[in-house]
């Protein structure tokens, strides 16, 4: 059941619960070992997880157009997204079908292709990416051009993103993957039609997980970002759902208080409370009632990371606000964020040190527990 559908009164009375102090959401106290950030095989196992699983990777409106092309490594799989003629947004694996070489170079957009022609020998790739004409063909008879299409991978378009599983399973169930919690992301008016209206790419010098263990708790708030978003928030509150490997993480600001009582709708709280959507296993969208703030993380290496984010406007939101509103938006989102990525990076320079075996999570950060458990079960699934 989405936020809307499930009524907003029965949120409210929960918030409202939880900061009379009438209720209390906590969980159990665990320790995560350091390996877990540490150890390189560890790191191929998580890697080759994560492949088989959805990650956010670019803007959708990069892709608008038939002919519209991009490029991108997807966890170390060299990705080609395409819109084609009849409107369909594809992925590939970028790699030809004859010897192996890269279609088009890693990184790379364009517009207005109809076809790609590998540089290698000129084997011909329609933007559907079936195999549309090789040199000399009848030289390979024993490999049929049926069957010499590149190989596609399930990718969607949701929330103004392109979501790319980077393996090659078929049937994918978008449905089923997104859950209720996509339902209620698309209830908040982030369909299809929703734009990016900034974005930024950068590289994070800590382990992929340190950085969702810092947005899945409450407990540095007051402390992390005390110089920017702390005196808007409650401490050491925790409003926390799961759908399956997905999270929810509610946060009432301190304006909550002042309201006389439920809205009749999520938009009604834009300024009273945030809320975290964690898609497993890496994707962040956080709500700030007229726009997303969103990030997907990449492992790079044990000890290392990727970051891509995206502010996303709702249609209703097109063009309501001035270019100069989003980008403060963007900048002061990424001004606390920042803090937590610094965390995380000193977390991981002193990782080796040998001063804790293990990491503690309170009972206050369970969700960062839970969201280990899901890591821990994937790895360990035959891949
Ligand atoms: S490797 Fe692409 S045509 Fe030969
Ligand atoms: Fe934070």
């Amino acid at each position: 059941m989405g936020i809307e559908s499930q009524s907003v009164a029965s949120l409210h009375a929960r918030v409202q619960a939880t900061l009379n102090g009438e209720e209390r959401q906590r969980g159990q106290g665990s320790w995560s070992p350091v390996e877990r950030y540490l150890d390189p095989v560890r790191h191929e196992k998580e890697l080759r997880a994560l492949r088989r699983l959805p990650q956010a990777v670019d803007a959708a409106s990069r892709l608008e157009s038939p002919g519209d092309w991009l490029a991108k490594s997807v966890h170390g799989v060299p990705v080609l997204l395409t819109r084609s003629k009849d409107g369909a947004l594809r992925a590939f694996i970028n790699v030809c079908r004859h010897r192996g070489a890269a279609l088009v170079p890693e990184g790379e957009c364009g517009q207005g292709r109809e076809r790609f022609v590998c540089p290698y020998h000129s084997w011909t790739y329609g933007t559907d990416g079936r195999c549309i004409g090789r040199p000399h063909d009848r030289d390979f008879a024993h490999a049929p051009k049926a069957e010499a299409g590149l190989v596609e991978l399930p990718c969607t378009e949701r929330f103004g993103l392109v979501w790319v599983v980077a393996s090659p399973l078929s049937g994918f169930d978008w449905g089923a993957y997104f859950g209720p919690f996509g339902r209620e992301v698309e209830e908040l008016g982030f369909t299809r039609a929703s734009g990016v209206r900034n974005r930024r790419s950068f590289h994070q010098p800590s382990n992929w997980k340190l950085v969702f263990d810092a947005n899945l708790e409450t407990y540095h708030f007051a402390y992390a970002h005390r110089e920017t978003i702390a005196y808007l928030f409650h401490d050491n509150v925790v409003i926390h759902d799961q759908a399956g490997d997905h999270h929810r993480v509610v946060l009432p600001k301190k304006s909550f208080n002042e309201l006389d009582g439920p809205p009749e709708r999520m938009e009604g709280y834009a300024r009273a409370m945030n809320v975290i959507y964690f898609f497993f296993p890496s994707t962040i969208l956080l709500w700030e009632g007229d726009h997303i703030n969103g990030f997907s993380v990449s492992p790079v290496s044990a000890e290392s990371s990727s970051v891509d984010a995206w502010l996303i406007v709702p249609e209703q939101h097109a063009n309501s606000r001035s270019a100069d509103y989003w980008k403060l938006n963007f900048d002061m989102f990424w001004k606390a964020l920042d803090e937590d990525f610094e965390l995380s990076a000193s977390m991981q320079a002193g990782m080796a040190s040998g001063a804790n075996e293990a990491l503690c999570f309170g009972a206050n950060e369970f969700p960062c527990e839970r969201f280990h458990q899901s890591v821990e079960r994937i790895i360990g699934q035959p891949g």
